[in-house]
C-alpha cells in the first residue's frame, strides 16, 4: 500500500512590506505568483518587478530554480548577494517565496570536471550539456556536488523571513528520467537485488527462460539498452518503476537535508501530471512532500479542456484530496509545441479557476517576465515582452483579484464525487509495452474517455490512485487495468461485495505485479468477478470500426466474450464485425453491488450509449440540473462547514442555471439564476450539508 500522504502548508510568512497586501491578515491568501528569475534580467527591472507584483495580487514567488551557475560560479566559490537582494526585496514587499534548491540544472564547470555525471541514452549516447537537466538521478559525483548546494541555501536561507517553502530541483525527470549508463547499471542491479533478493527470483519474474535470457547472477543484468529486438517486457516494467524510484530517492536526499537543517520548513517539488508524461510514479512520492505541487501545461488535443479538469482532478487524488499547489502553468503560449497559440484571457481565468476547483490552493506560472533571450524567449510570462501596457498583465491583475475573493476556500478538501476512476501508473507502463496485441492502446486516453463521458453526463468523478479507499463511491470504472496483483483484485472484489458498482473494460486483469499473464481465460485476475470469459483478443485496425446495439461504435479492441455466470446480462452486443450477435458489455449482479465489463474502445459519445444504464444501476445521478448537464462541470470542496462549489463552463456560450449559495466569484442575473459567460467560472458558498 502507499505511505499515508502528507500535509503540511505554506509557512506563510510574516511580511514586513509597510502596506503589503498580506500584511497582518491572519487567513492564508491564496498563492499567486510565478516564477521569478530575476538574474535574467538588470538589476533596475526589480524595483519594476516588485512594484508590478504588487499590482497584480501577487503573494509568492519561487526563485533560484535555474540559478545554480550563477550562485556557485566555481567548485569553490559562492555568491548569494544578488540572491540576498531578491529575497529581501520580495519581503518588502509582503511577497513569499518557494525557495529552490537550485540543483535542477547543473553548471559548465561541474560538467567539465565531472563528465561522469551527464546521462546516457539506451542507444549509448551521451546527452551533453549546453540545454538543462543534463545529470544522471543516481551519479554519486552529481548527488554529492549537489546536496553540497542544498546544504549551502538551506544554512543561508532557512530563518529569511520571506521563506515560505523549499522546491526540491525542478520538474525532476522532465528530461533525464531513463538513463542507461554504468552508474543506471550499477543503481538499478541494486535495486533488482532488494526486490528480488536471488537471481533465481528475478529469473522466475522475468520469465527468462524465454529466448534464453537465464541470469546466473545480478551482475549480469544491464538495463533495457538498444537491444536487437523486444528487450524483455518485465525487465522493462523493472526500469521503469527503477527510474522513478532513483528520481525519487534524489528528491528524497535534498529534503532529508533541508529538513535536517530547517524542520520548519515544508518541502515540495512540482510534479507533472499532464498529457502524457508518464515516467514518474507520483503516488507514492507524495508522502515524501509536506504538500504535492503540479505544473500543468494546456495540452493540444482534442477536449483539452477535459484534459486539464482531469490533470487536476488526478493530482488531488495523489494528494489525497488535500489542497495542493499550482506550481506552473501557462499565461498564453508556451513555445515547446509545433503551433503556440495564444490564450485568451477568460481562458486564463478558466484554467487558474479549474485548478482551483479541483484542490489548488496557489495558481502560479511559469514565468513572471517573459524572457528576451534564451530557450524560453517565445514562452509567456505574467508580463509578457509588451510590458505591462498589454490586454495580458490587464488579465493578469483581473486574475489577481478574482483570487483573492477566493481566500475563503483556502485549505478545504475534496469532496467526495460518487464516481472514482481508478489511475495505476503500473497498468500505464505495462499495458503499452511493445509486442502486445496492438500498439494503439493508450492507457491514459482511456482513463480521459470515461472522465469526458461523465462530465458530459453531468456526473462527479474523482480520479484516484489504484490503492486509493473506495468506500463511499457508488461506481468505480477502472479503465484498462492490466496490471492486477491478487491484492487489487481482492479489493476490488470486496469493494463490490460490499455493495459498489464496479465497470472494468478491455484489458484489465490480464497479468500480475511481474507482468505474467493469469491463465485460463481472460480477464484473468478479474474473471470470475466480472462473470465473463475470453478466450482470445480481437484487436481492430487503424480506423476499423464495430456498431454495437446501443448505436455507440467501437474501435481499438473487441474480444468475443462468453457469459460464465447465468446471471450475467448483456447490457450491449457488438452488431456488426466477425463478433455480431455476441456480448459487448455485460453486468454481473453481485447481491446489492455488480461488476460490469466493457470489451471495446467506445470513446466518449460510444460511453454515452451504456453510461446511464451503469450510473442507473449504481443510483448515481447528476448533482446538475438537467439543463446544465454536459455543458457545466461541478466541482465541490469542503472544509467541513462549508462547501465551495465551482461551476465551469465547458462551452463557448453563455450558460444560465440556478445555484443557492453565496457568490465568491460571478454574477447573477436578474431572476437569481448564475450567468456563465463562454468558458466562465462561478464559485458559490453553501453550507456543507446542502448538497
Ligand atoms: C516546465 C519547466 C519550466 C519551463 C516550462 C515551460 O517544464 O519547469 O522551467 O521550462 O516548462 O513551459
Amino acid at each position: 500500500m502507499t505511505p499515508p500522504v502528507q500535509h503540511r502548508w505554506l509557512r506563510w510568512p510574516n511580511p514586513a512590506g509597510s502596506d503589503g497586501a498580506a500584511s497582518g491578515s491572519l487567513a492564508p491568501p491564496v498563492g499567486y505568483g510565478a516564477d521569478y528569475n530575476p538574474e535574467q534580467w538588470p538589476r533596475e527591472v526589480w524595483a519594476e518587478d516588485a512594484r508590478l507584483m504588487r499590482e497584480a495580487g501577487v503573494t509568492i514567488v519561487t526563485l533560484a530554480v535555474f540559478s545554480w551557475a550563477k550562485l556557485q560560479p566555481d567548485a569553490d566559490t559562492w555568491d548569494f548577494a544578488w540572491l540576498d537582494e531578491v529575497m529581501d526585496l520580495m519581503h518588502a514587499h509582503g511577497i513569499a517565496v518557494d525557495l529552490a534548491t537550485a540543483t535542477a540544472s547543473p553548471p559548465p564547470w561541474l560538467t567539465t570536471a565531472h563528465p561522469e555525471i551527464l546521462p546516457v541514452n539506451e542507444r549509448g549516447e551521451t546527452l551533453w550539456p549546453g540545454a538543462r537537466q543534463h545529470w544522471r538521478p543516481t551519479s554519486p559525483v552529481f548527488r554529492e556536488h549537489a546536496l553540497r548546494l542544498v546544504e549551502a541555501m538551506a544554512e543561508r536561507y532557512g530563518d529569511h523571513p520571506a521563506l515560505a517553502a523549499w522546491h526540491v530541483s525542478n520538474e525532476l525527470g522532465c528530461h533525464n528520467v531513463y538513463d542507461y549508463s554504468s552508474d543506471a547499471a550499477d543503481a538499478f542491479r541494486g535495486w533488482l537485488r532488494d526486490r528480488y533478493k536471488t537471481a533465481d527470483a528475478l529469473n522466475d519474474a522475468w520469465g527468462t527462460s524465454f529466448w534464453s535470457q537465464r541470469y546466473g547472477s545480478f551482475d549480469q543484468v544491464l538495463p533495457p539498452r538498444l537491444a536487437a529486438s523486444y528487450p524483455n517486457p518485465t525487465q522493462q516494467l523493472d526500469f521503469k518503476r527503477f527510474s522513478s524510484d532513483a528520481l525519487r530517492d534524489h528528491l528524497r536526499a535534498e529534503a532529508a537535508v533541508l529538513r535536517r537543517l530547517t524542520p520548519d520548513v515544508p518541502v515540495t517539488t512540482n510534479f507533472m501530471v499532464m498529457g502524457e508524461t508518464r515516467g514518474m510514479d507520483y503516488v507514492g512520492w507524495a508522502a515524501d512532500l509536506d504538500f504535492v505541487s503540479n505544473d500543468h501545461y494546456r495540452q493540444a488535443v482534442e477536449r483539452a479542456d477535459d484534459e486539464l479538469s482531469f490533470s487536476a482532478n488526478l493530482t488531488s487524488g495523489i494528494a489525497g484530496g488535500k489542497p495542493w499547489y499550482l506550481m506552473e502553468h501557462a499565461t498564453s503560449a508556451v513555445n515547446w509545441q509545433d503551433v503556440n497559440l495564444p490564450k485568451s484571457t477568460a481562458m486564463l481565468l478558466h484554467d487558474a479557476l479549474t485548478h482551483v476547483a479541483h484542490g489548488a490552493d496557489s495558481v502560479c506560472f511559469f514565468q513572471w517576465r517573459a524572457s528576451a533571450s534564451g530557450a524560453e524567449k517565445y514562452h509567456s510570462g505574467m508580463v509578457p515582452h509588451a510590458g505591462a501596457d498589454s490586454e495580458l498583465f490587464r488579465g493578469v491583475v483581473r486574475l489577481g483579484r478574482t483570487l483573492e475573493a477566493l481566500a475563503p476556500v483556502v485549505g478545504s478538501e475534496r469532496a467526495q464525487a460518487p464516481v472514482a476512476i481508478l489511475f495505476d501508473w503500473d497498468s500505464w507502463w505495462a499495458s503499452e509495452l511493445d509486442s502486445h496485441p496492438t500498439s494503439l492502446l493508450r492507457y491514459r486516453q482511456e482513463a480521459l474517455d470515461w472522465y469526458g463521458a461523465l462530465l458530459d453526463a453531468g456526473v462527479r468523478a474523482d480520479v484516484v490512485p489504484v490503492d486509493a479507499d473506495l468506500s463511499g463511491y457508488a461506481m468505480v470504472v477502472a479503465p484498462v487495468l492490466y496490471l492486477v496483483p491478487e491484492e487489487t483484485a481482492e479489493r476490488l472484489r470486496s469493494y463490490v461485495d460490499g455493495g459498489g458498482h464496479l465497470v472494468a473494460t478491455y484489458f484489465s486483469g490480464i497479468a500480475d505485479a511481474d507482468d505474467r499473464i493469469y491463465l485460463g481465460g481472460y480477464p484473468g485476475a478479474l474473471r470470475d468477478l466480472l462473470g465473463v470469459r475470453v478466450e482470445e483478443f480481437a484487436p481492430l485496425l487503424d480506423g476499423q470500426t464495430v456498431r454495437l446495439s446501443t448505436g455507440a461504435v467501437g474501435s481499438l479492441w473487441t474480444e468475443p466474450v462468453q457469459l460464465t455466470d447465468p446471471a450475467t446480462e448483456v447490457l450491449a452486443s457488438y452488431l456488426s464485425g466477425s463478433l455480431a450477435g455476441s456480448p459487448a458489455v455485460t453486468r454481473r449482479p453481485v447481491g446489492t453491488g455488480s461488476a460490469a465489463y466493457v470489451s471495446t474502445r467506445l470513446g466518449n459519445e460510444g460511453l454515452a450509449t451504456v453510461l446511464p444504464q451503469l450510473l442507473a444501476g449504481a443510483g448515481v445521478v447528476s448533482e446538475l440540473p438537467a439543463s446544465a448537464r454536459g455543458t457545466v462541470e461541478r466541482v465541490v470542496r469542503t472544509d467541513g462547514d462549508a462547501q465551495f462549489v465551482f461551476l465551469v463552463n465547458r462551452t463557448e456560450h453563455r450558460v444560465v442555471l440556478p445555484a443557492t449559495g453565496e457568490l465568491l466569484v460571478g454574477e447573477r442575473d436578474d431572476d437569481g439564476a448564475v450567468v456563465l459567460d463562454a468558458h466562465g467560472v462561478a464559485v458559490l458558498r453553501e453550507p456543507a450539508t446542502a448538497s
